[in-house]
C-alpha cells in the first residue's frame, strides 16, 4: 500500500470519537497502521474493525488516559503488535463548561487531568520508544481555547493554553531524539464534544448562532478539516516543523 503515512505506526487516544476517529480513518487511507484507544469500548471496537475489514491495520485497545500505569501497558501492546511506535496524536478531551465563580476543585481537577495530565502522560510513556526508533512525531490536540479566552470555559482554557506551552517545551527538548511535537488548534468543529453541549444548553440554538459568527468562513469546521491537518503533521511532509502551532479555524482567532 502506498500513501502518505505508508507503513507508520500511529497511536490515537479518543480514538472512538470526533477528531480521533476521523483522524483513523484518514490515516489508514493513508497507509497507516493503527493503535485506536478510548474509554468508550464499544464505539472504539467498531471502528477498528470496520478500518480491519476494509483491509487496513488496526488494534483497540480500552485506556482511560489519566491512569498512568495503563499508559505503560497500551505502549508495550502497541510495541508487541507493530514493533515501533511512530506517531502519537493525543486527542482524548472533554470541554467542561463551569461558570467560574461556581467551579469546583473538583471539577476543575477533572478538566486539567484528562485534557493535560493526559497529554504529558502519553507523551512521556511513548517518546522513550519513539527514540529507540530513531524518532517520530507527537501531535497534540489543544484548541483556539488554548489561544484566545472563552468566557464560562477556564478551566478548559487552561488546560489548552497547558498543552500549547507543553508542545513547544517538549519540542525543544526532544529535537535530539528526532522527535517532532506540534500542537493543532482547530476552531468549533461540528463533533459530538460540540453538537452534545449546545444540544444540553438551554439557549444552544443562539450559542450556535454566537459561535459561527465568530468564525470569518461564516461556518463550523468540518472533522475531516482538522484530520487533514493532523495527517500532514503525521507524515513527512512537515518534517521540519517542530514546536509549531497549527491553527485551523475558519479565521476565528485571526479578529
Ligand atoms: N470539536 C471541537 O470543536 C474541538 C475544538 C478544539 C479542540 N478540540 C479538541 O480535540 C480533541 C478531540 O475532540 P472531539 O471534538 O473529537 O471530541 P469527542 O467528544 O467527539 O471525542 C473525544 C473522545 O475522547 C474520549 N475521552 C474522554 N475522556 C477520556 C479519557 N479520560 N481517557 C480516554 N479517552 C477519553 C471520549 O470517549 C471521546 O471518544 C479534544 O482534545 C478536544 O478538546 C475539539
Amino acid at each position: 500500500m502506498s500513501g502518505r503515512v505508508s507503513g507508520k505506526v500511529v497511536l490515537i487516544t479518543g480514538a472512538a470519537s470526533g477528531l480521533g476517529a476521523e483522524s483513523a480513518r484518514r490515516l489508514a487511507a493513508e497507509g497507516a497502521h493503527l493503535v485506536l484507544t478510548d474509554m468508550a469500548e464499544a464505539a472504539g471496537q467498531d471502528l477498528a474493525q470496520s478500518l480491519t475489514a476494509q483491509g487496513h491495520q488496526a488494534l483497540f485497545l480500552t485506556q482511560d488516559v489519566t491512569d498512568e500505569a495503563r499508559w505503560t501497558e497500551v505502549a508495550r501492546a502497541a510495541m508487541d503488535r507493530f514493533g515501533k511506535i511512530d506517531v502519537l496524536i493525543n486527542s482524548a478531551g472533554i470541554s467542561g463548561s463551569e461558570p467560574f465563580l461556581e467551579m469546583t476543585l473538583a471539577a476543575w481537577r477533572q478538566v486539567l487531568s484528562v485534557n493535560l495530565d493526559g497529554t504529558f502522560l502519553g507523551m512521556r510513556a511513548v517518546a522513550p520508544l519513539m527514540a529507540e526508533g530513531g524518532g517520530g512525531s507527537i501531535i497534540n490536540l489543544s484548541s483556539i481555547l488554548g489561544k484566545v479566552g472563552m468566557a464560562g470555559a477556564s478551566a478548559y482554557c487552561a488546560s489548552k493554553g497547558g498543552v500549547l506551552m507543553l508542545t513547544k517545551a517538549t519540542a525543544l527538548e526532544l529535537a535530539p531524539l528526532g522527535i517532532r511535537v506540534n500542537s493543532v488548534h482547530p476552531g468549533f468543529i461540528e463533533t459530538p464534544m460540540v453538537t452534545n453541549a449546545l444540544h444540553e444548553a438551554e439557549n444552544g440554538n443562539e450559542m450556535r448562532d454566537l459561535i459561527i459568527s465568530r468564525h470569518a468562513l461564516g461556518r463550523m469546521g468540518l472533522a475531516r478539516e482538522i484530520a487533514d491537518g493532523i495527517v500532514f503533521l503525521a507524515s513527512d511532509e512537515s518534517s521540519f516543523m517542530t514546536g509549531a502551532e497549527l491553527v485551523i479555524d475558519g479565521g476565528y482567532t485571526a479578529a
